[in-house]
């Protein structure tokens, strides 16, 4: 098996690699920081990883996402999944006041992700088989004041993933939209991380690893998020906006 992951130094996606190199998978590491890539890399390999290569790229700033797909895949000899995995939280108070800061949150989790899953289908449909797992998040699923700007942009990640996904359906290969719900990682550092609905990293890999081999395309991370995002996004507007959610 032969995985590329995009944002390999997220925790979320470190945590699904050890379980891709406990198969014995040949692993590509993108990611912009080398030294991070290399100590995951050598990890991966005590873990059972046949192949750990690395590759420093920004992913958010891509110059040619084809060629560049081209040449990740001609790294591992060609590609079997494909983990699309990072992502900034960003400041809604800033996104608010500065259209820079709203314009980045939107770049990194919508327009350049949007531009890897399109070039990544292309590859996928050409070979007629292949599954593209991408983050999104339960923060898509109605805006709420604390967040709606990173919202607004995996909104459009799951109609965009969702929208592959259709299009594979008669040929072969598979897309899915994994949403975590809120996972201790370095995302999340700072916030008030108690609780029953706080995840780990190793659980919403659990979750991104099984949904490349199943028929989604929406995955809730941990599963009881579903049912919570069900109930909240059917909330009366009337209750909903007397929620400090
Ligand atoms: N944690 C949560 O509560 C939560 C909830 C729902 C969804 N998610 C989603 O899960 C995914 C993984 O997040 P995480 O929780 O694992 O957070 P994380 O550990 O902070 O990882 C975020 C990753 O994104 C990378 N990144 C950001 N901008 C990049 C760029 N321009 N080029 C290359 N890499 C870039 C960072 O790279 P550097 O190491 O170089 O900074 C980092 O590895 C994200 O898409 C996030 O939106 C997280």
């Amino acid at each position: 098996m032969r995985v590329i992951i995009l944002g390999a130094t997220s925790a979320i996606a470190e945590a699904t690699a050890r379980l891709y190199a406990s198969e014995g998978a040949d692993l590509l590491l993108v990611g912009r920081q080398q030294a991070k890539l290399d100590a995951i890399a050598a990890d991966l390999k005590v873990r059972g990883a046949v192949r750990a290569e690395t590759a420093v790229y920004d992913l958010a700033a891509p110059e040619n996402v084809r060629s560049a797909l081209a040449q990740f895949c001609a790294t591992l000899g060609g590609v079997d999944h494909v983990l699309i995995a990072y992502g900034v939280l960003g400041e809604q108070d800033e996104a608010e006041q500065l259209t820079d800061v709203a314009e980045e949150i939107l770049q990194v989790n919508f327009n350049s992700v949007a531009a890897w899953c399109l070039a990544v289908a292309d590859v996928f449909e050409g070979q007629a088989r292949g599954s593209l797992v991408v983050l999104g998040s339960v923060a898509g699923d109605r805006g709420r004041r604390a967040n709606y700007v990173y919202g607004a942009a995996k909104a459009g990640l799951a109609t965009l993933v969702e929208g592959i996904s259709h299009r594979f359906a008669s040929n072969g290969p598979r897309a899915a939209i994994v949403k975590p719900g809120p996972t201790i990682t370095p995302m999340t550092e700072g916030m008030n991380r108690k609780g029953a609905l706080w995840a780990t990293p190793e659980q919403i890999a659990r979750v991104a690893r099984r949904a490349a081999d199943r028929t989604g395309p929406v995955f809730y991370a941990p599963g009881r998020w579903r049912l919570i995002m069900l109930i909240i996004r059917n909330l009366p507007t009337v209750i909903f906006n007397r929620m400090s959610i």
